[in-house]
């Protein structure tokens, strides 16, 4: 069946009116299979499923590719519809920034992410984690979700969710997903989009690098780091912007550190910049 679309937050408050449990999948559009994955978790433990459309503005910086950002509405209501999905929010840029965005001057009020918000992504795009828990908030504020669904494959994003749910007191409970890969490893993501096939080749070093890396868990920190380096030092095309090992809540690890950890690479590949992770289960080096 067709999701109902609600393009306004009168729309939105009328086809939620008797929604029991809420369940919520907030995404940019250009679903993929990733996305689907995301709704298929949340079906089950949802009286009604809600899916957001929207291209947020204030996430992206300037000369970023905001312009550019793949947008088509009717496949994505196509996706919903397969996945069961009742409620699509696609609101407007007015509708969700009803003040504007703001000049130099006078702009909205914005959720800052704290510290953890200017490493790594952060430090690469230094206003993006701003505008993602701002979005993130008022799409919590008007959905009011009883569970959200993220992908893991933006790990310090959901890290940054989770710390914004327990900060700011939100009532929401939030889960992550699995990356969700293609069979050669590619973590699918909308800007894969941009890739063409020799870049689409040289982008799967990045889930090699990980894989490589995760294989020398138990050897310890400096052989899980040389052995994703060099796979990513092979491919040709691959900027590397980061590769590091953190715990799982994005904190540093040293040689001392045992158990879970997380191995991120973000790298650009052509103009595009795609991000990875995975577990690695470290042991102390030698
Ligand atoms: O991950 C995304 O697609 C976006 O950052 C999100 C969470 C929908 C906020 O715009």
């Amino acid at each position: 069946m067709a999701p109902v679309v609600a393009r306004t937050r009168a729309e939105l408050g009328a086809a939620l009116e008797h929604a029991g449990r809420v369940g919520f999948v907030p995404t940019m559009g250009a679903l993929h299979d990733g996305h689907a994955r995301l709704v298929r978790h949340a079906r089950p433990i949802a009286d009604t499923l809600v899916v957001s459309i929207f291209v947020n503005p204030t996430q992206f910086g300037p000369g970023e590719d905001l312009d550019a950002y793949p947008r088509d509405l009717e496949a994505d209501l196509a996706a919903c519809a397969r996945e069961g999905v009742d409620v699509v929010f696609a609101p407007s840029v007015e509708e969700m920034y009803p003040g504007g965005l703001g000049t130099d001057d006078d702009g909205p009020v914005m959720v800052d992410p704290g510290p953890l918000g200017r490493v790594l992504e952060g430090a690469a795009r230094p206003t993006h984690f701003r505008g993602v828990l701002t979005v993130v908030a008022k799409l919590f504020a008007l959905v009011r979700p009883d569970v959200a669904v993220f992908g893991e494959k933006d790990f310090q994003q959901l890290a940054l969710v989770r710390r914004m749910v327990r900060d700011l007191a939100l009532d929401v409970e939030v889960v992550g997903h699995p990356v969700v890969r293609e069979t050669e490893g590619l973590a699918l993501s909308s800007r894969n989009a941009y890739l063409d096939a020799d870049q689409r080749r040289s982008a799967l070093a990045l889930s090699r690098a990980l894989r490589a890396g995760a294989e020398q868990g138990p050897v310890g920190l400096d052989a899980v780091l040389k052995a994703a380096r060099e796979v990513l030092d092979d491919a040709p095309g691959v900027d590397v912007d980061y590769l590091v090992v953190t715990d799982p809540l994005l904190g540093p690890v040293d040689d001392t550190f045992e158990g879970e950890a997380r191995i991120l690479v973000a790298a650009r590949v052509g103009t595009t910049r795609l991000l990875d992770n995975q577990t690695v289960v470290l042991r102390k080096g030698p």
